[in-house]
């Protein structure tokens, strides 16, 4: 009887900081390790004074004028391009989630380190899970 006591007892205890940890790690991927807390803040700050009024609070867009980022294949796929549109502005045509939009996104005119916050906010934000970008990433895109 006592034997089966501990045995049950060592089993609790592992259950129970197994589920800790599971607990840990979601909390964890909601944000990358990479970027911080204040860092995502920064970045919804520019979204919005700088995105929201044309992509909407959530992400969501305006269907045929202003793409979504929330569950954009877009941005997921062409991060590198989404960046360039954000940094100088965008005209031509693309397609979003098999949408065509072809109206215009000026240039932001946000710094490369804004940049870099307003995008990792967006690559992790309304259950988007895109990764993160660097500083260089971003300095590394011309026109
Ligand atoms: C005046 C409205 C407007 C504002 C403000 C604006 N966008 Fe856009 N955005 C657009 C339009 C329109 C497109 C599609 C452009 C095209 O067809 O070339 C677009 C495209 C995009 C795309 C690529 C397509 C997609 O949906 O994944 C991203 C990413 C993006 N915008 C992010 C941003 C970010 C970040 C900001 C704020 C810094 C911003 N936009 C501000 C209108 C806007």
């Amino acid at each position: 009887m006592n034997k089966l006591n501990v045995i049950f007892l060592t089993m609790l205890f592992f259950l129970i900081s197994c589920g800790g940890s599971e607990k840990k790690n979601a909390k964890e991927k909601l944000v990358s390790s990479e970027i911080s807390l204040i860092d995502m803040e920064k970045g919804a700050q520019l979204y919005r004074a700088k995105c929201m009024n044309c992509h909407m609070k959530t992400g969501g867009g305006i269907e045929k004028f202003y793409p979504p980022l929330a569950n954009s294949d877009y941005l997921k796929k062409h991060t590198e391009d989404a960046i360039k549109m954000v940094k100088y502005g965008s005209n031509k045509p693309i397609k979003v989630n098999g949408v065509k939009y072809n109206s215009l996104m000026p240039a932001s005119g946000l710094t490369d380190k804004e940049l870099v916050a307003v995008f990792n906010y967006i690559l992790n934000s309304w259950g988007n899970d895109y990764g993160e970008v660097s500083l260089e990433q971003v300095e590394a895109v011309k026109r």
